[in-house]
């Protein structure tokens, strides 16, 4: 028998069937995403990693009014923002709430004169170069590329540093794109 000759024992499906079918699909689909979005909303880190001390960037910076080169001044300067050591937490809580559970384990910590080993979030690897004073001198708000730090209790990454991204804003801003510029 010829294909074109086939037999069907069963209708064609008439248009209000294809309808049905199209419908069907459709909130499938549909379901699917709103599953996802689900997921999505509920599964989503919106909170950091545990820091052995549980320093809040929200309580020092949005509530306090402190400023990010208080304890970042390296992005002025040099390539590293670097991370304050406990002296610089002493300035100020060697007398503000002294009496505070989480200042009497700060105390205890900063007696000890071992540095605080806080989980680092923001990492690129060795092979690449980057300079904060370079960006700071150019204008560049902190929040580019760390996100909304200000308002975190918990600091999480907003974006994860590849290449495109850097790229991209070179780009943008017409500034080089040398390979060796980033890969010395
Ligand atoms: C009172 C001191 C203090 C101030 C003010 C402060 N920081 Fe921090 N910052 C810290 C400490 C301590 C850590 C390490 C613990 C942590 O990650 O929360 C840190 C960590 C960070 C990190 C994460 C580093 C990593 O591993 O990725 C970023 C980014 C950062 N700060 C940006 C900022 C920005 C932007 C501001 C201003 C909006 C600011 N900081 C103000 C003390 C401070
Ligand atoms: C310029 C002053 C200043 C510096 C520097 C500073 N703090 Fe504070 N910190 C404050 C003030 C003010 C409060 C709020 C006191 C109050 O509630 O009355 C506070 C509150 C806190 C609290 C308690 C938050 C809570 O949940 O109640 C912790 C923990 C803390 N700071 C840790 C740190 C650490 C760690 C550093 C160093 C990285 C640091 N602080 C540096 C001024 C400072
Ligand atoms: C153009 C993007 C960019 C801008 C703008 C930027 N950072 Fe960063 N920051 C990075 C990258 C990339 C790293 C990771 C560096 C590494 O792994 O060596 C980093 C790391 C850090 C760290 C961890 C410690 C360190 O030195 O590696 C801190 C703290 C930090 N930045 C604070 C700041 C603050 C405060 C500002 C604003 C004054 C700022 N950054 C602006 C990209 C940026
Ligand atoms: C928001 C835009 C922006 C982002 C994001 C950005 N850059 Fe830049 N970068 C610039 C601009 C603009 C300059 C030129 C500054 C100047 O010298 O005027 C520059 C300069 C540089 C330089 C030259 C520094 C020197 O010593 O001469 C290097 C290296 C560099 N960026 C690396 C990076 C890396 C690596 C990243 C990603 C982690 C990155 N940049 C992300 C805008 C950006
Ligand atoms: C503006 C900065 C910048 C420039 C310019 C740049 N890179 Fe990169 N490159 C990065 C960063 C940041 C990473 C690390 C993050 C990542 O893996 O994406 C990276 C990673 C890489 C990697 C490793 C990728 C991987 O998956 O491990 C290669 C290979 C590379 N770059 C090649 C190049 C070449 C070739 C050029 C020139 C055409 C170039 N890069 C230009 C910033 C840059």
């Amino acid at each position: 028998m010829a294909p074109d000759e086939k037999h069907h024992d069963y209708p064609e499906p008439t248009r209000r069937g294809m309808q049905t079918r199209v419908i069907l699909t459709a909130a499938a689909v549909v379901a699917i995403a709103l599953m996802m979005l689900e997921y999505y909303v509920f599964f989503r880190s919106d909170i950091g990693p545990e820091q052995p001390i549980p320093f809040s960037h929200r309580f020092h910076v949005a509530d306090r009014g402190l400023s990010c080169i208080l304890c970042h001044p390296g992005v002025i300067n040099s390539a590293n923002a670097d991370i304050p050591t406990l002296e610089t937490c002493m300035l100020c809580h060697h007398t503000v709430i002294y009496y505070h559970p989480q200042i009497e384990r700060l105390r205890q910590l900063y007696s000890t004169g071992r540095p605080v080993a806080w989980a680092r979030i923001t990492q690129i690897p060795n092979f690449v170069f980057f300079n904060h004073s370079v960006h700071w001198r150019a204008g560049f708000d902190c929040a580019v590329c760390h996100g909304e730090i200000a308002q975190m209790d918990r600091i999480v990454l907003q974006q994860k540093i590849k290449m495109g991204f850097c790229w991209n804003c070179h780009v943008k801003e017409s500034f080089s794109t040398d390979c060796l510029i980033c890969h010395r």
